[in-house]
């Protein structure tokens, strides 16, 4: 676990590991629009959490690109799942950028809105949906940092599957 300081002071954790393992308030899932799972961290989630997840999901009515809906967290050691939708890289021009910087905002929102004072964020949009690695963390750590500064007071942690991975963002 490492911590990093903005130019303006404020904190993140950046942390390697498994984000079903971490006992905090929030995990923050890389989803899709149907919110029934799929493949990687959203795979991973679903199986940690049990089948309770996935029915309570079936009840959200999927949910929009850029957008964010909350649930249970069922059988996984944090409190809450906050799903969010980052968009498909398609080269840049489709309003990708700002589709992902809504991901964080309106995650940072729910988390604001329901007191929870810790959130751990999965690297919305770089797997298989292929957002460029370097822009998805420049993005993050800057939409995370206004909302700090805004004052959220909680801890705020981005969990990186890889060491690799957290280089983007140290
Ligand atoms: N803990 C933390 N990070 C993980 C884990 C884990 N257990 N497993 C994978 N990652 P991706 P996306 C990392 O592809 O690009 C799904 O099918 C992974 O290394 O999971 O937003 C959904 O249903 C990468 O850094 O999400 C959607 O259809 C990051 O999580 C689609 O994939 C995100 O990779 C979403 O694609």
């Amino acid at each position: 676990m490492k911590t990093i300081t903005s130019e303006t002071g404020e904190k993140i954790k950046i942390v390697v590991g498994d984000i079903t393992k971490l006992e905090v308030d929030a995990i923050v899932n890389a989803a899709n629009k149907t919110l029934l799972g799929g493949g990687g961290v959203d795979g991973a989630i679903h199986k940690a959490a049990g089948i309770g997840l996935l029915k309570e999901c079936r009840t959200l009515g999927g949910c929009n690109v850029g957008q964010s809906k909350m649930t249970e967290a069922y059988q996984l050691p944090c409190k809450k799942v906050i799903h969010t939708v980052g968009p498909i890289w398609y080269g840049g021009s489709d309003n990708e950028r700002k589709m992902l910087e809504s991901c964080y905002d309106t995650a940072m929102q729910l988390a604001e809105e329901h007191h929870l004072k810790s959130i751990a964020f999965s690297c919305i949009s770089t797997g298989v949906f292929g957002f460029p690695k370097a822009e998805a963390a420049q993005i993050a750590k800057r939409v995370i940092c206004e909302h700090i500064r805004n004052g959220y007071d909680g801890e705020v942690i981005i969990c990186c599957f890889s060491e690799d991975d957290a280089q983007y963002y140290l």
